[in-house]
Formats: C-alpha cells, sequence, structure tokens
C-alpha cells in the first residue's frame, strides 16, 4: 500500500499532467468553467402588445365584394406579427407543408340551429348581411324558395364551415345580369359564428344606372353548426390543453401572430418556420385562441413559445371589452428524446457529480488511443438547464481527440420527410485561448450536415435541416481538449 506521501504526489502529477499544456483542471476532476454563462431570460407571453393590436386588425368580411360565387376558399392569412399590422396580408402557409385541411367533422343539415331570423320579405323590409371574420366563400342559390337546406348543405362541403348566412341582394347587377343562376339569394358562409349584431352590410350602393334603387338587403337568417368539433392535431403536434377560456402567460414567449380564421395547421406551420431564440432555441409551443370584442369575433392570435405551457399558466382571459376564447396549446412532438441528457443520473441520488461514456439515450466513443473523448456528466454547473449535458473533447485533459455522441436509437423519422435539428453549445470551459479550436460536427447517418468552428462561445442554439431517409441517426462529434464543447437540449423536430 503506497503511502500517503506518495498517493498525494500521485495526484498532484496526475493534475500537472492533465495541465501540462494549459494549466486547466479538466472537466472530470470537477473543474470550474471559466465562466458561468447561463442566462435564461424569463420573457413571458406580452399580453400588452396582443391586446393594444386587437383594435388594429380589421378581419371582417363577407360575400359583398364582386368576385363570382363558388371560389375556394382562401388559405389562411397573417394579418399582424408581433404587432405590426401586414398591410397586405400573408399566406400562413409555407413551401414545404401541405396544407392541411381544418378536418371538421361532416354534419348533416339538422346539426345546424338558427342563431337569428331575417326581417322578411314585405316591401319595406330591410336587413343587413353579416361582415364578420373567417369568412370562407358564398353560393347563390335557386330563389324559388328560401332555400335554408341549400345554403347549410353548401356549408356542410366548404371545409371549415362552422355557421351559414342566408339572404336576398337586391339591384346587384352582377346577380340580376352576370352570374348564371340569375338569382338574388346568396349564402355566405364562415368558419365562426356570427350574431344580428354583426349584419353591418345594408347594401346602399347604385349598381344599377336609376330608375333602379340602391342595393339592399332583405330576410338575412344565420345558422350555425350545433357542435364545433375540434380541430385535428396539426402534424407533428398534440394537443396539451383546451378549449378553455385562459390564453397562456407563460415564459418562453417568442412573439404571436393574428391570422384571419382559427386554423391550428397555420399557427403551427408559423411555429415551425419562425426563426429560433438565440436564447431559447427553436419554438416548441403554440397557444391558438379567437379574441371577442363585445361579443363579436375579432381575430384568432397564434403565441410562440420556446417553452412548453400547459394550462396552468392559461390564465389571461382577457380584459375590458376583450375576452379570450377557444384557447388550446399544442406542444410539438420530439422525434428525441432525452436531448437534455436528464437520463443519465448518479448512482448515488446525493451525489451532483459524476460521469460516464454512456447511459441508455447516449453513448461516448473515444478514437484509438483517445480517452474519455465524449462523455455525459451530471453536474449543474456544466449543464445549460438541469443536471445533464454532454461533453466533447477528452474529459481527463489526457488527449486532444475528437469524441463522438451518438443517440443510441434510430429516429422514427419517415424517409422523404425534412426535419430540423437544434442544439445549444457552450465552449467557454478553459477559457478564451484554451477554445481557439473548439469543433463540433453534425452528423446524420455518419454524414457530416454541419460543422460549427465556433471559438470561445457561451452557449449559443444552432439548428440545421436535415432530409430523413427513415430510422436516421443523429451523433455529434468534436472537442480537442483543452478546446471543449458541451453539448445539451438536443431536438429533432418535423417540418
Ligand atoms: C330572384 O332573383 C332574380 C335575379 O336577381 C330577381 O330578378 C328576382 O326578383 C328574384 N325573385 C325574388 C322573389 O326575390
Amino acid at each position: 500500500m503506497p503511502s500517503f506521501a506518495r498517493l498525494l504526489t500521485l495526484t498532484l502529477f496526475a493534475i500537472t499532467a492533465n495541465a501540462a499544456t494549459t494549466g486547466i483542471v479538466p472537466p472530470s476532476q470537477r473543474g470550474i468553467p471559466d465562466a458561468f454563462d447561463i442566462q435564461i431570460i424569463d420573457v413571458q407571453t406580452d399580453t400588452t402588445t396582443i391586446e393594444a393590436t386587437v383594435p388594429l386588425v380589421d378581419q371582417k368580411s363577407g360575400a359583398n365584394d364582386d368576385s363570382p360565387p363558388n371560389h375556394p376558399v382562401p388559405e389562411t392569412v397573417v394579418t399582424a406579427v408581433d404587432g405590426k399590422v401586414l398591410d397586405v396580408g400573408i399566406s400562413a402557409r409555407t413551401e414545404n407543408r401541405m396544407a392541411g385541411s381544418p378536418n371538421l367533422a361532416k354534419r348533416t343539415v339538422p346539426g345546424y340551429t338558427q342563431v337569428f331570423a331575417g326581417t322578411g320579405t314585405r316591401q319595406t323590409d330591410r336587413d343587413g348581411s353579416i361582415e364578420g371574420t373567417a369568412y370562407l366563400t358564398y353560393t347563390v342559390l335557386n330563389n324559388a324558395t328560401y332555400d335554408v337546406d341549400g345554403c347549410l348543405n353548401f356549408c356542410n362541403r366548404v371545409n371549415g364551415c362552422v355557421f351559414a348566412n342566408l339572404y336576398y341582394e337586391f339591384n346587384n347587377y352582377l346577380l340580376d345580369f352576370v352570374f348564371s343562376e340569375k338569382s338574388n339569394l346568396k349564402c355566405a358562409v364562415y368558419g365562426d359564428v356570427h350574431s344580428a349584431a354583426e349584419k353591418t352590410n345594408r347594401g346602399g350602393q347604385q349598381q344599377i344606372p336609376p330608375p333602379a334603387g340602391l342595393t339592399y338587403v332583405q330576410h338575412s337568417s344565420g345558422w350555425s353548426s350545433k357542435t364545433l368539433s375540434d380541430p385535428a392535431p396539426p402534424e407533428g403536434y398534440e394537443l396539451v390543453f383546451g378549449p378553455t377560456g385562459g390564453a397562456n402567460n407563460a415564459p418562453g414567449y417568442m412573439g404571436f401572430a393574428f391570422i384571419d380564421k382559427y386554423d391550428v395547421n397555420a399557427c403551427a406551420a408559423l411555429c415551425n418556420t419562425r426563426g429560433a431564440d438565440r436564447n431559447g432555441g427553436a419554438c416548441q409551443y403554440f397557444n391558438i385562441w379567437r379574441a371577442l370584442v363585445n361579443g363579436v369575433p375579432t381575430t384568432y392570435t397564434c403565441s410562440f413559445y420556446y417553452l412548453i405551457a400547459d394550462e396552468s399558466t392559461a390564465v389571461n382571459y382577457g380584459q375590458g371589452d376583450l375576452k379570450v376564447t377557444y384557447s388550446r396549446g399544442y406542444k410539438r412532438k420530439p422525434l428525441l428524446l432525452d436531448g437534455g441528457f436528464e437520463g443519465y443520473t448518479c448512482p448515488s441520488a446525493s451525489e451532483d457529480f459524476c460521469f460516464a461514456t454512456s447511459y441508455s439515450a447516449w453513448v461516448g466513443t473515444s478514437p484509438k488511443g483517445g480517452s474519455l473523448d465524449a462523455t455525459i456528466f451530471h453536474y449543474a454547473p456544466y449543464a445549460r438547464v438541469g443536471h445533464g449535458v454532454g461533453l466533447l473533447g477528452s474529459a481527463s485533459g489526457v488527449d486532444s481527440l475528437p469524441g463522438t455522441l451518438s443517440f443510441t436509437k434510430a429516429l422514427s423519422t419517415v424517409a422523404g420527410k425534412e426535419y430540423t435539428v437544434g442544439f445549444f453549445h457552450s465552449s467557454v470551459y478553459g477559457g478564451e485561448s484554451a477554445a481557439k479550436e473548439a469543433f463540433v460536427e453534425v452528423l446524420w447517418n455518419g454524414n457530416v450536415v454541419k460543422t460549427i468552428r465556433p471559438g470561445y462561445e457561451p452557449w449559443t442554439f444552432y439548428e440545421l435541416r436535415a432530409t430523413a431517409r427513415g430510422g436516421d441517426r443523429l451523433a455529434f462529434r468534436g472537442g480537442k481538449a483543452p478546446a471543449w464543447s458541451f453539448i445539451d437540449d438536443v431536438n429533432v423536430f418535423a417540418l
């Protein structure tokens, strides 16, 4: 048994050897990082800006333009982003995305209820048609009868329709002389339910030269489907809560958009394509809700978060004239579980520091002759959040070879589909000069799809896109001790 003095000498020698060129205590010996740079700023939902933007948008419309009947339902349009109203709304869809349908269950005509009645058709009766949100399209029905069933059947055929407004429009040149139907009975359909208070289009235009009168509306009735079916979750997402009357007031907020109808697929497409937050990473959650102003549907909000929220923070019910309705939360489904290395724990719960070359989710390998070149640590000071973190570069600092950290499972990807891979990286451990040669390669099925040479850098988010071949493999290769690279909060999401 060596003497105490000898043990001490050995230990000292070990430290000296590791730090031979750098003087840095390596991670395996619980060294202290050059900087504790974890600055996760707690950005909460900016309810003030959202609420101040509501009165600035006008999303009300109806079948009151010159477009012919039966035009296809236009794509969902973004009307405001982060408090800025868009003059010309932009389509919420993006290149790689299939335009998902709202998937509302088909209803039979008996599945409707009357919301309001028309004025009648006496000579003096005057009425108004609806100008409201989420207008979809309209049709012209034969006016031999006041064809409620025909109108509700039309609503059944239009994706997303939950409400129909049936009315006569007189002295309309196109209806009287141009459109093939030669009828003045209009059926306008909507993706939201409206009330008699919204009968604001009362005609008044001179469309046919005098002695013809001005346009006017008669017998305008409103019908809504009895049940508003739940929308199917967007692809790559799952429902977290809702519908409730509370919008999220939650941390990890990234911003918001207003869209012109209640369209969960549009919110998802916006979340998928919203640029990552440097501090928080990719959009991982959205909250969709409808704003009622004095009881009238006014706009549809999508708010975006890099942290996953739930119903416990869905406590913004609106204030004053504004009421939150149909609030639902959806989170993005991760393809890679335990990208935060939190599944790795020390043998005893009382230990707060340990490391290993592998556990169930990740395995680290060193090249020939290397030692501990890719490891997993359980130690809060090294992790971005929580306790777990991956390390590239010899944990004991005995060599300067790069290691490889591989996710042990094949990802449940679909061949041909695009995915986004995100991760956080930090290379501050050994200080500025030690970090000069820091590098990390992202390997997708063994191929390098991204390389970073960041030098000295605090926790920073990176992302890339990769096309799947199905059952794909993800790994990180890098580190050149003392240029250590810590990797944390890795995610893979469908685009
Ligand atoms: C039916 O529509 C035609 C064309 O707009 C119109 O001339 C006629 O007066 C309408 N009939 C009724 C009963 O409203």
